[in-house]
């Protein structure tokens, strides 16, 4: 997730663009940069770092002119340094080009492009539109922009300029977010309202596959058949904070709701039907998979639960034992680590310190390390022998939600690619498994689409003392991240438990409307599970069960009852971890507590 800005008019265009940045800079901060039409060149300042990096070059070369384009890099392809930052411009310079998204095929058009003569300086997959655009270019932008944006797969959102055209701006976009911002003899473009709202308050959403042409005197759109067309002004009267928020009260409601994007972006490119899982920055072959004993997989919090289900998934798909452990613990109990050991770190932030230091010492035994992090370029995707972005964007709201749901699809991602390798699984099931993990974002975009049952339940809890979550199988793993984010959020207490195990003591806590949340996803062990929570209903339990949409019986027993559409039992805890996000979201919000910093946490844990 990055964040684009532009703007012409008659103002000075940097001080516009710098302005935008600043209020973009939470779509990513590993990098900054402008282009601005000036002395009659595109000149491109940028620099690595936040913003202010960029503000102290200015200060030294300053750019004027009157029309310009910048970005915030979330680096996705590509450390982050200066020459993967944006803008990007074709090799004569003549056209400049922003870019929120990720290019799928761009490894194909950079061969195409490299055929014909151009040259690449950058890691990005950005690289090739300016490129590409400059191919089609013979006098008109628009034109051009059209012909490479449909050679482009995957998702963008572009802001274009073109030296023979000053003071014109051609915009497009598809799956990443854009909006067109109109004012008197001038006009803007951001991701996001934000970014221009101190400047207009009259936006155009630009829809996916439609082109904006922004001139000094006018502004035109396209559709995709280059017909033109006439789209709506919308008058915004939110606040500028809340703006930023994309309108919702805080982060980590927004983050909750931008899961369904981050699991698509998660799985672009990569998971593709009828073709084996492709993992671009892990090298790990068959006969090294072959001659590992054992695999680790290592984390702390949010991302150790992730692991959990990393366990089962692994062991499921490629029949390779795995151990979990935290990685606090794991770095102290003297582990068994050689050659032979394949280690699997997870940590959104990649910097976490205990993380870091088990992949380090486990690299000093002789392992192979994969990363699996959000953050480009961070300590542990560097220091990494093989890496798994996940993609999701950057993460705001201190509890994790959407990192931890595309952990969840990196680990399924490996799972499968390692039992491709292995041939442990019939290509059918490994078909089938690939093909729901791409409806999972639609499934999820439902469970969020009407929080209601959710709602009026965080207020009939949100007094309570103590919570149990109770689950077997996979929905065990998922109580246990449930758990966790409602004692983060809400200062609740509560406990995960086993099922099966609650008899073997915990059963005594049991009382009097205590509640008990029970997730039942798990199909060979519903009934197992159904007996459970007969146990703790017979004591006196208030139970809200989450289920999938063909099971009927829990109603009979349950106060109330949470329905997430079907799926394979194996990739549930993608569907079923979330209405007990938005549950300990709600709970928080009628205590009246700080979702985004809930108290004594931090986002990023450097300290041990
Ligand atoms: C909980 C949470 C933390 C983190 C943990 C590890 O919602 O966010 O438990 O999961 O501090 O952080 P990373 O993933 O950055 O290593």
């Amino acid at each position: 997730m990055c964040g684009i800005v532009g703007y012409v008019g008659n103002k000075d265009a940097s001080e516009v663009l710098i302005s935008g940045l600043s209020r973009l800079e939470y779509r990513g901060y590993d990098s900054a940069g402008i282009s601005v039409l000036h002395d009659g060149e595109l000149t491109v300042k940028k620099a690595a770092g936040r913003l202010k990096n960029l503000e102290e070059k200015l200060q030294e070369e300053k750019v004027h002119g009157h029309m310009g384009i910048g970005h915030t890099r979330w680096a996705t392809h590509g450390a982050p340094l200066d020459k993967n930052s944006h803008p990007h411009n074709s090799n004569n310079g003549k056209i400049s080009v922003v870019h929120n998204g990720i290019i799928e095929n761009y490894m194909e058009v950079k061969e195409r492009l490299q055929g014909l003569g151009y040259v690449f300086y950058s890691d990005t997959d950005t690289e090739v539109i300016p490129n590409l655009v400059d191919y089609y270019y013979s006098g008109n932008l628009l034109e051009a922009v059209k012909k490479a944006a449909a050679d482009l797969k995957g998702s963008y959102a572009l802001g274009v300029m073109a030296l023979n055209e000053p003071d014109k701006i051609v915009a497009t976009r598809k799956d990443s977010p854009l909006v067109v911002g109109v004012g008197d003899k001038e006009y803007f473009i951001a991701s996001d309202v934000p970014a221009v709202l101190n400047y207009t308050k009259s936006f155009v959403y630009l829809n996916d596959g439609e082109f904006a042409e922004l001139c000094k005197d006018s502004l035109q759109f396209f559709n995709q058949d280059g017909e033109q067309i006439e789209r709506e002004v919308t008058e915004i009267t939110w606040s500028a904070e809340s703006a930023e928020k994309g309108g919702y009260a805080h982060f980590t409601i927004k983050e909750i709701y931008e899961q369904p994007k981050a699991l698509k972006d998660t799985m672009t490119g990569r998971i593709v039907p009828g073709k084996k899982v492709k993992l671009d920055d892990i090298h790990i072959t068959k006969e090294m998979l072959e001659d590992y004993s054992r695999i680790y997989i290592i984390a702390c919090g949010t991302a150790y639960n992730a692991g959990l289900i990393g366990k089962v998934a692994i062991e499921n798909l490629a029949r390779i034992p795995v151990e979990v452990d935290v990685a606090s613990e794991f770095r102290y109990r003297n582990p068994i680590i050689d050659a032979k050991t394949l280690v699997i770190v997870i940590s959104q932030s990649g910097e976490t310190a205990d993380t870091l230091a088990v992949s380090r010492e486990a690299q000093k035994f002789g392992a192979r390390v994969i990363a699996i992090t959000n953050v480009v370029g961070s300590s542990i995707a560097r220091e990494a022998d093989d890496v798994f972005y996940t993609w999701a964007g950057p993460e705001i709201g201190v509890a994790s939600t959407k990192a931890y749901l595309t952990m969840l699809v990196a680990i399924y991602s490996i799972g499968i690619y390692f039992a491709e390798l292995l041939g442990t699984q019939q290509e059918s099931y490994l078909e089938n498994l690939k093909k729901e993990l791409l409806t999972l974002p639609e499934k999820v975009a439902s469970i969020i689409a009407d929080t209601t049952r959710i709602e009026h339940f965080a207020d009939k809890i949100h007094t309570e003392k103590d919570v149990f979550f109770l689950g077997r199988g996979l929905d065990y793993q998922i109580a246990v991240e449930a758990s966790l984010k409602l004692k983060e959020l809400s200062y609740i207490h509560s406990e995960a438990y086993p099922g099966g195990e609650l008899k073997h003591g915990s059963i005594a806590l049991i009382e009097d409307d205590i509640t008990v949340i029970a997730s039942l996803t798990q199909r060979d062990l519903l009934e197992k599970m159904q007996s459970n929570i007969k146990e703790v209903v017979s004591r006196g339990a208030k139970v809200m069960a989450i289920t999938f949409e063909d099971n009927h019986d829990v109603e009979h027993f349950s106060d109330e009852v949470i329905i997430i559409p079907n799926t394979m039992d194996l990739i549930a805890p993608i569907l079923a971890v979330v209405p007990l996000q938005l549950l300990a979201y709600y709970v928080a919000l009628y205590k009246g507590l700080d979702v985004d910093k809930p108290r004594n946490l931090a986002k990023s844990v450097t300290v041990e």
